[in-house]
C-alpha cells in the first residue's frame, strides 16, 4: 500500500497492457524483434517523426544522439571540445552523454515562467566552438521554437531535443521532438506514457538513424546498409560484422508491447490529465487562503500541453521545503522542478562544470517549486476535498 493517497503515479498499467506483455512472455519471443519495429513504425507514423529507433531508456536515447554526432561515419561530425549549450535545469542524463561524448557543456539559464531555457540568452553564450543545441522541454511545456529555430539557421547549429517529459506536446500545432535534428523520448513510469522502462531516439536523416540503430546493438551491422557494404568472402562471417562501436541498449518486447499500447492511448491520457489539472487548480484557487499561497505554471505562448505533473510555485511567505514536508506527510508526493541549476549538484562541481558561473532562475525554481502527479483516471469530490485538506495544513 502506497502512503500516498495521491502518488505521483497511480497505476500505470491497464489490464491490457498486463495482457499485452503475457502474450510477449507466452510467445518466448522476449528479446527485441518485431513488436518493437510495430512500434517504431506506429511512433513515426503519429508523432510524424522520420526516423524512429527505440531504445531501453530516455538516457540511453540521448547518450546515443551524442555519440551519433561523434562517430567517426558520420559526415560533419563533432570534434572534442566542441561546445553544446544547455539548460541549466536539465535532467542528469541531458547533460552526461554531452560529457562523456568528450563535447564542453555550455549552461544557460533558464525563463523561470516557462521553466524552459531562456532563448534570449543563448546567442551570448555562442562561440566559434559552439556546435550543437540542447533543449530540454520541462514537464510538459516549450520554449519559443520560432526563436530556436531562427538561432539554429543564424549560426548553422544540431539541434537535439530532450523530449523525456513531453511526449505529445505541440508548439504551434507541431510536436515536439519534431524540430531538432535529434529528439528522445521517455516512456519511464511516471512519464506520459510508461513501458517499465524504454525511450525513442528519432532523427532526420537515414545516416543518423544507421549509425543510431547499430549502436544500440554492439555496434553490429545488422538491419543496416552496412551490411552489404561489409559483405565479403573473407575470413569474416557476415552475419556478424561489427563495423562501429557499440553498446547493447536494446528494450525488450515486453516494454515496446507495453508502449505500444499505452502510445494508442496517449491522446485519452492528455484529456484526462487536463480535466483533473483544471479541478486541482480550481478547488485551490476558489480557497481564498490557498490561492494567495499557491501558483500554476502553465504552458507558453503557441504550445498545446500534454502534462504528466502539475508544477507549483509557493508563495514568498512561505518556505518550499516545509510545505513540501508536510505536503508528503498528508500524502500527497511530491518532485522538485528536475535538477533545479544543475550547475549545483556535486556531479557537476566534481567535473568543474560551469564553474562560478551565477544561474538566479534556475536557483530561484528550485527555492520555490516543486510538481505533484496528475492521474489519467478521472479524479472525484472527495479526493479534491482532500487535496485541498492537505494544501490548507501545507500552508499553514
Ligand atoms: C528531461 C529528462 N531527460 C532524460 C530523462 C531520462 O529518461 P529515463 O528515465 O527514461 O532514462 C529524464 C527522466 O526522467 C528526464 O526528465
Amino acid at each position: 500500500m502506497s502512503k500516498y493517497f495521491h502518488p505521483l503515479v497511480k497505476d500505470p498499467y491497464s489490464i491490457d497492457d498486463i495482457n499485452e506483455a503475457k502474450k510477449i512472455l507466452d510467445s518466448r519471443q522476449i528479446t527485441m524483434s518485431k513488436v518493437t519495429k510495430k512500434f517504431e513504425n506506429f511512433f513515426s507514423e503519429k508523432m510524424n517523426t522520420k526516423f524512429a529507433n527505440m531504445v531501453n531508456s530516455g538516457s540511453s536515447a540521448n547518450l546515443l544522439a551524442f555519440q551519433c554526432l561523434i562517430n567517426p561515419y558520420r559526415k560533419n561530425r563533432l570534434k572534442p571540445g566542441d561546445e553544446v549549450i544547455i539548460p541549466t535545469l536539465c535532467w542528469s542524463t541531458s547533460l552526461w552523454p554531452i560529457v562523456q561524448a568528450n563535447l564542453k557543456p555550455v549552461f544557460v539559464d533558464i525563463n523561470a515562467e516557462s521553466l524552459n531555457i531562456d532563448e534570449d540568452q543563448i546567442e551570448r553564450k555562442i562561440s566559434k566552438k559552439t556546435k550543437a543545441i540542447l533543449l530540454v522541454h520541462v514537464l510538459g511545456n516549450s520554449c519559443n521554437m520560432s526563436k530556436i529555430e531562427r538561432i539554429k539557421k543564424k549560426y548553422n547549429l544540431i539541434v537535439i531535443e530532450d523530449t523525456c517529459e513531453s511526449l505529445g506536446s505541440k508548439y504551434k500545432n507541431k510536436f515536439l521532438g519534431t524540430f531538432g535534428d535529434f529528439s528522445s523520448f521517455s516512456f519511464y513510469s511516471s512519464h506520459q506514457i510508461s513501458s517499465g522502462e524504454g525511450g525513442m531516439i528519432c532523427c532526420k536523416k537515414k545516416e543518423d538513424y544507421e549509425l543510431i540503430k547499430s549502436m544500440r546493438s554492439h555496434g553490429w551491422s545488422r538491419g543496416t546498409t552496412f551490411e552489404k557494404k561489409y559483405k565479403s568472402n573473407d575470413h569474416l562471417d557476415n552475419r556478424f560484422i561489427f563495423f562501429n562501436s557499440g553498446y547493447n541498449l536494446r528494450p525488450t518486447e515486453i516494454s515496446a508491447a507495453i508502449g505500444l499500447n499505452q502510445f494508442k492511448r496517449l491522446n485519452k491520457f492528455i484529456k484526462m490529465r487536463n480535466y483533473n489539472r483544471a479541478k486541482i487548480i480550481n478547488v485551490i484557487n476558489k480557497n481564498e487562503k490557498l490561492r494567495k499561497n499557491f501558483l500554476f505554471y502553465g504552458a507558453s505562448d503557441h504550445v498545446t500541453p500534454s502534462w504528466f505533473g502539475l508544477s507549483i510555485k509557493v508563495s514568498k511567505n512561505l518556505n518550499k521545503k516545509n510545505v513540501v514536508n508536510k505536503l508528503e506527510k498528508n500524502g500527497i508526493e511530491t518532485r522538485p522542478i528536475i535538477s533545479g541549476n544543475f550547475a549545483n549538484q556535486p556531479g557537476a562541481k566534481k567535473y568543474k562544470l560551469a564553474i562560478n558561473e551565477k544561474f538566479p532562475k534556475s536557483d530561484l525554481v528550485y527555492r520555490n517549486s516543486f510538481f505533484i502527479g496528475l492521474p489519467t483516471s478521472k479524479i472525484n469530490n472527495q479526493f479534491l476535498k482532500k487535496i485541498e485538506k492537505a494544501f490548507e495544513t501545507a500552508a499553514n
